[in-house]
């Protein structure tokens, strides 16, 4: 039997092309809202979000920070949002799962966008290094993903690499690869 997965999380993906079109506040505040709604340890709620709208100044910043590879496919992206996760308290003390915290927020926020019409990519490729001192980010964070936000563009005015990527079918792992019973690690 085919697996019954709820459609926002069967359509969410990261697109490589965007349509060049304004979110109005509403719309970017509910994917906000969604990630507040995730489960998070002590619920501390350790995510930290930076976001800029194209067109402004935020936005240019945060996007001179993306590698030049992802620098080309975000040229259209609405919003761009830094994610952040609180790592050390009020008393210093680490927080081990601020960063799984924070991946379980942007995930909501992923599958609420999706719901919406709209999609989200996260990208690793930027300096973190350029972000922490640009932004004057505080000791206590660390640095997750940035993510574009948007509506989706039509993925036949791609070129080249960009294209072949969008067109690639869906890869996954089949479950009997990850997961299994107590004895998944154990030596026979
Ligand atoms: C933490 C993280 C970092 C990523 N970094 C990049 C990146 O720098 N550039 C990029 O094009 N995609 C990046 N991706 C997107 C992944 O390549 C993508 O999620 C994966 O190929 C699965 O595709 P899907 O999201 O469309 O299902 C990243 C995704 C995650 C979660």
């Amino acid at each position: 039997m085919k697996p019954q997965i709820a459609e926002s999380i069967n359509n969410r993906f990261s697109p490589m092309i965007f349509e060049d079109k304004s979110l109005n506040m509403d719309q970017v505040n509910t994917v906000f809202e969604a990630g507040t709604l995730a489960a998070s340890s002590y619920n501390a709620q350790p995510w930290m979000f930076i976001y800029g709208e194209k067109g402004t100044s935020d936005y240019e910043e945060l996007r001179s920070l993306l590698s030049e590879y992802n620098q080309v496919w975000t040229a259209d992206a609405t919003i761009l949002v830094l994610t952040l996760a609180r790592h050390l308290d009020e008393k210093g003390e680490p927080n081990y799962f601020a960063l799984y915290d924070l991946g379980q927020a942007v995930s909501s926020m992923a599958i609420q966008a999706s719901h919406m019409g709209l999609q989200l990519h996260q990208m690793g490729g930027y300096d973190m290094v350029k972000a922490r001192e640009v932004l004057n980010i505080p000791h206590e964070y660390i640095t997750g993903s940035i993510f574009a936000l948007g509506v989706p563009g039509d993925k036949s005015n791609l070129e080249g690499h960009f294209k072949e990527r969008a067109h690639e079918p869906r890869m996954r792992k089949p479950i009997t690869e990850i997961s299994g019973g107590v004895s998944l690690f154990r030596k026979s």
